[in-house]
């Protein structure tokens, strides 16, 4: 079975949060839902970390976060080791951060991109395959950079 992924948001991407979850129920997409849950005011390093963990432990399969931006949740993701976060907000970069760089979060603005745009940008990241190659060598010095 398809792993749930793990989504998370402080209050500044709560909205787009739960527009996506709709979204992910009309498409039948499993998720885990690390908060906030009520679009309180929180710390998007805490509420990255949450789900991140459950991706690095193997529970989820990627993760979703939003902030207000997308931006500090994305370098917090990125802190964390095993974790692979792309903040966008076109089509292009959604895509390609699967294709080449093997993305496990997609970090998405809130005050940025509106709905409809997530929802693409969220369908290209997950139905886009890694195509290994000369890129996994990549991956490899990527993540080696953790040890540093
Ligand atoms: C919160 O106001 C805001 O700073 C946060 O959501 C995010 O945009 C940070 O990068």
């Amino acid at each position: 079975m398809t792993k749930p992924v793990a989504l998370a948001a402080d209050h500044g991407g709560y909205e787009l949060k739960e527009s996506i979850k709709a979204h992910l129920d009309e498409r039948g997409i499993a998720y885990q839902d690390f908060g906030t849950l009520d679009g309180a005011s929180c710390d998007y390093p805490d509420m990255a970390k949450a789900a991140c963990d459950a991706v690095v432990a193997g529970d989820c399969r990627c993760a979703l976060l939003f902030c207000g931006t997308g931006v500090g949740i994305s370098m917090s993701a990125n802190k964390i080791d095993g974790i692979r976060a792309c903040c966008c907000s076109d089509a292009f970069s959604a895509e390609y951060t699967r294709r080449h760089n093997d993305a496990n979060a997609l970090c998405l603005g809130g005050r940025v991109v509106g709905p409809g745009l997530a929802a693409c940008l969220v369908d290209l990241f997950l139905d886009t395959p890694f195509e290994g190659g000369r890129h996994q060598r990549r991956i490899e010095k990527m993540m080696a950079l953790e040890q540093h």
